[in-house]
């Protein structure tokens, strides 16, 4: 199964959330591959990944043709593999403007390992740029992490036109994983009120597990390792488990 993580709204919890729905899966047992979409690296870097080694990467594989397996770093955290994002992804859509198929490239990149994983799980840039749209295009699901905070509704109901449209081009569609809410100050009111309003819009499409404000999330990268191995007994890493749960199951239930 691959699956995006995307909102091309910033800092709404998609890379947190991509790098430790995959170090669950692996902890599920589950063969799992991290791909970090993203030119500021942020994925690959909070797995202790050092700049000097972020090359080749996933511009190497998208620009440059370099196979996947190239790019792949093996066993980077506790058994999850990782595939670097790097500054390069910035000018992606620059430097593919005139090429067709451009939007498959991801696809076609991932074809080549997705035999040997049960799960990818792509890390996207905040922004619906070609790399996005090379993720819906190469996902089999996608799933949207919203922050509750002023303006959220708005931006969820955007976002669910732009990949409705964007679905609309596409041979085979990937369906949707759910909302995660994240980063939830569960003593603010406006965010309990946000939060409701989301789930009033969107229902059974909001994942029924929610990510709490815990500054146990925020250390771990720093410490270049999952919430799993930073702080295990932590309401990040308890919240993070019930949602690898919840994923099995919705998209068991496709
Ligand atoms: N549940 C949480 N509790 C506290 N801090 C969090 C939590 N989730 C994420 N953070 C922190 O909030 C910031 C934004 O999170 P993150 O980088 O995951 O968002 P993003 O959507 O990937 O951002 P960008 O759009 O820039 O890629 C980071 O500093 C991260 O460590
Ligand atoms: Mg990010």
């Amino acid at each position: 199964m691959i699956v995006a993580v995307i909102n091309n709204k910033g800092g709404t919890g998609k890379t947190t959330s991509s790098v430790n729905l995959a170090a669950g899966l692996v902890r599920q047992g589950y063969r799992t591959l991290l791909v970090d979409l993203d030119s500021q690296a942020s994925a690959a870097l909070s797995l202790g990944i050092s700049r000097e080694k972020l090359e080749p990467g996933m511009s190497e594989a998208l620009m440059d043709g370099m196979p996947m397996e190239e790019v792949v770093k093996p066993k980077v955290s506790a058994g999850l593999d990782v595939a670097p994002g790097g500054m390069d992804l910035a000018n992606l859509d620059l430097n593919l403007a005139d090429i067709p198929g451009r939007e498959k490239r991801l696809n076609i990149q991932l074809q080549r390992v997705a035999d040997y994983y049960d799960w990818i799980v792509l890390d996207c840039p905040p922004s619906l740029s070609l790399l996005s749209v090379n993720a819906l295009v190469a996902s089999d699901g996608y799933l949207i992490p919203v922050k509750p905070e002023y303006l959220s509704m708005e931006g969820l109901a955007s976002l669910n036109q732009s990949v409705l449209r964007l679905k609309k081009g596409m041979r085979r569609a990937p369906s949707m994983l759910g909302v995660l809410l994240t980063i939830v100050h569960p003593s603010s009111r406006a965010a309990r009120e946000i939060i409701q309003r989301v789930r009033q819009g969107y229902g059974e499409n909001v994942f029924q597990n929610y990510v709490r404000q815990d500054v146990r999330l925020l250390e771990a990268p720093e410490a270049g390792m999952s919430i799993f191995d930073y702080a295990p007994r932590s309401n990040g890493a308890m919240a993070y488990t019930r949602i690898v749960k919840e994923l099995l199951e919705r998209a068991a239930k496709g």
